[in-house]
């Protein structure tokens, strides 16, 4: 770049941020001004959040809303949706209050508004940031044209528990993929601009570990190392809070003994100094007076911990409400907390432009052509095909051959409400494509054949549970005895079988962890009696989580994982079955082989003993290997990839070097194809013990049938860096392994090292 150029660069950069300094002392201004006319009560209440209409998540505890809106006592609410809605109340808090101050609007948009998208960890399969980042700016878009400025999303809790049913709202184990999709929906839901109507405050959850709750148990405790949290729970968080992100809610777990909601080394020294984090901070549901039953004391004590921790807006508890007024007036809050609070809930609805116009996200022109339109459901339909994962496809059963008679076989054919998963709360599952309807729309009514074969879960005890909770799971008037039977002979009649099996999606979510992570006990029956008719099989899975498939790897030919895919998943699924797309998705999440390996993933420490077959004490199970059944990584596609040897562009380099990494990947099958090409990198020898392997970079390559393409990655010495036991973010010179491949099992490797 010539010197003139650069200085005009400079020039531009320098007013760039001269503006934004003026936009935020106006701000500023605006704010300090209306606070001196603010009562204590009326600080009080902007930190109120109640929800409204739905019951999502527990009681509704928040009685009597519209009347606290009108007396001043709510700065926002969460639960309502449609501009018709939102106006009604926003007309309440901007007529009916004495300082007018606009209420936010905040929902649970988790994997699409109306148009619902697959589940994020679904979503986290396809590896490819930009495509989470247009399925943010679609869900975003619509939440916005459906009245809210402020979605609950992105979760960046890193899991390894497949037992723990929140697994399917995350990016899986790993904290590079993690960190990349985190800014990814951060970007997606809040644009470059909250000025513009169609931008939306994102919150990234739960901060902070609340993936690690122990034995897969929602809500449980967590106990961890600072090692453990900064190199490999907290960099998603923080990727996040570097991409701007608005808001943070707090978790419902403890740290070190003191639950996240009260903990001011998270809030106060971890987020706020370390991170420079200076947006808003939210509770989640009720999570203050949950404080009283973890056993930090009674109502207001837990309101007063929560304030001095740094919690600025009370979701549901109402604690704030109730005894804020009073914990200032005895000196247990100071007044400086309720006011910086209370100017972060305002610089929220100052920057999404509220104070200058309250209805800006009440459009209901806009209401119309924003939801659920063709583009829309175009991505979701890319984004289901994308996130689908090959796991198995012995003497290439896959794709079908239309010519062939193909039996459709399970509950979930033709089924529709299960395919937009859990948190779909704004989506109509009546919208949503089975199976069964996309296979008839292509390829003709009468086309092929179909048995039920079972019920999703015959399971009386666990029915009862999730359909007390809006499970929806129905019987079948067959008997599962006449149900199988039917199937059987459906099956013999067919040269192939398509099993479309899975979880109801009310096993995955919030309170929905499972002991046992395998299909539902009749389904795996109707399974083994497909299996004795001696057809083909090939087993579409729909589930929210890991399962444990041993049975079902050693026994079926092919294998496709569809996660739930969302409002366009039957159509993803018939494209994908028929070779009309190529499946590309790679797994987030380890897949077990039972349950007593879990915690299991691939980052892991080498130990002291690491598995040796021929020495007894070594590190492993007497009835299992330690390997899972499918890696972190895994996915194949219906073309095969060859790799090349690694070429690195030196064997040594300094603190100042770029290290680049190229490999040749050749497509050399039958079908054009994508490959996610991963890069994964070791740490031989360290002041601290190093994963066996850890995720730098990957980059997905397209590749026509014969193609080949050299791929380079650079590396620099921040990517060997991590944090040393002084919590340092250091590289130690040394031996490292550099490995690329096409997961975290299968790769190739050479060394390098750092000077
Ligand atoms: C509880 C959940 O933990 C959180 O993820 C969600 O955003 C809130 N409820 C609001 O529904």
């Amino acid at each position: 770049m010539s010197r003139k150029l650069l200085s005009v660069g400079l020039l531009a950069v320098c007013l760039q941020g001269q503006a934004q300094l003026d936009k935020e002392v106006k701000m500023n201004q605006y704010i300090t001004i209306l606070m001196q006319k603010m009562t204590l009560e009326e600080k009080i209440g902007q930190l109120n959040l109640p929800s409204v209409g739905f019951d999502v998540t527990g009681p509704i505890l928040s009685q009597g809303v519209e009347e606290k809106i009108k007396k001043g006592l709510v700065g926002g609410v969460f639960n309502t949706y449609t501009p018709a809605a939102v106006r009604k109340l926003q007309e309440l808090a901007v007529n009916e209050t004495r300082l007018k101050i606009p209420l936010l609007f905040g929902y649970d948009v988790i994997h699409g508004h109306r148009t619902i998208f697959p589940i994020p960890l679904g979503l986290s399969a396809t590896w490819d940031p930009a495509l989470v980042q247009r399925t943010a700016r679609a869900a975003g878009d619509e939440a916005a044209a459906d009245g809210l400025n402020w979605v609950y999303s992105p979760m960046v809790d890193i899991a390894r528990d497949p037992r723990w049913g929140r697994v399917s709202e995350g990016a899986g184990e790993d904290p590079y993929l993690g960190s990349q999709l985190a800014t990814a929906y951060v970007k997606g839901y809040q644009g470059n601009d909250f000025i513009l109507d169609n931008t939306v405050l994102a919150c990234v959850k739960h901060f902070a570990l609340y993936g690690a709750g122990e034995a897969g148990r929602d809500y449980n405790t967590v106990d961890m190392s600072r090692l453990r949290m900064y190199n490999e729970y907290l960099p998603p968080y923080k990727a996040a809070i570097d991409a701007g992100v608005a808001t943070v809610m707090t978790s419902f777990n403890e740290i070190d003994g003191v639950p996240a909601t009260a903990n001011k080394w998270l809030l106060q020294d971890l987020l706020r100094k370390q991170w420079k984090f200076n947006g808003l901070i939210v509770t989640d549901y009720t999570g203050i007076p949950e404080m009283s039953a973890h056993g930090m004391g009674d109502a207001k004590k837990v309101g007063e911990l929560a304030l001095n921790a740094g919690n600025e807006m009370d979701m549901v508890g109402e604690v704030f409400l109730k005894y804020g007024a009073e914990l200032v007036k005895s000196g247990k809050v100071d007044q400086a907390v309720i006011d910086a609070a209370c100017r972060n809930v305002l610089e929220a609805k100052y920057k999404l432009g509220l104070f200058d116009d309250p209805y800006r996200y009440v459009n209901e022109a806009r209401n119309k052509t924003a939801i659920m339109n063709e583009a829309k459901l175009a991505l979701s339909k890319e984004a289901a095909i994308k996130s689908m994962v090959l796991l198995k496809n012995a003497n290439n059963t896959l794709p079908l051959q239309a010519g062939k008679k193909i039996a459709f076989i399970g509950p979930l054919v033709q089924d529709q409400r299960n395919l937009i998963g859990n948190w779909s709360g704004a989506g109509d599952w009546k919208k949503a494509v089975s199976i069964w309807s996309a296979l008839e729309q292509k390829y003709g009514a009468g086309k092929f054949l179909y048995a039920k074969g079972a019920n999703l879960i015959d399971d009386p005890a666990l029915r009862k549970r999730l359909n007390d909770h809006d499970g929806q799971i129905t019987l079948d008037e067959k008997s599962p005895e006449q149900l199988i039977t039917d199937a059987v002979q459906t099956a013999q009649q067919a040269d192939v079988v398509v099993a479309v099996l899975g979880e109801a999606f009310g096993m995955t979510g919030e309170a929905a962890s499972r002991s046992m992570i395998g299909l539902p006990d009749n389904q795996l029956e109707l399974l083994k009696a497909l299996k004795k008719t001696g057809k083909p099989i090939v087993l579409v899975l729909m589930n929210g989580r890991p399962l444990t498939l041993q049975w079902e790897n050693d026994n079926v030919e092919a294998i496709l994982e569809t996660w739930f895919g969302g409002t366009q998943a039957g159509t993803a699924i018939a494209e994908v079955l028929f070779g009309e797309a190529n499946p590309s998705g790679k797994l987030s999440m380890t897949f077990p082989r039972n349950v007593g390996q879990v915690p299991i993933y691939y980052n892991h420490k080498n130990t002291g003993r690491p598995f040796d077959e021929n020495q007894k004490y070594t590190s492993k199970y007497l009835d299992i290997p330690n390997s899972p059944l499918y890696p972190f990584g895994h996915g194949l596609s219906y073309t095969t990839f060859s790799y090349g040897e690694i070429k690195l562009s030196k064997p040594t380099i300094t603190n100042a070097d770029k290290l680049q990494v190229t490999v040749r990947v050749e497509n050399t099958g039958n079908f054009d194809g994508v490959e996610t090409v991963q890069l994964y990198i070791r740490d031989l020898v360290g002041s601290i013990t190093r994963p066996v392997k850890e995720l730098k970079r990957f980059e997905k390559v397209s590749l026509k049938k014969g193609e080949g393409k050299d791929v380079t990655f650079t590396l620099s010495v921040d990517d060997l860096k991590f944090y040393n036991t002084d919590l340092k973010f250091v590289a130690e010179p040394g031996d490292f392994k550099v490995f690329v491949g096409t997961s975290s099992e299968q790769v190739k490797e050479v060394a390098f090292s750092l000077k």
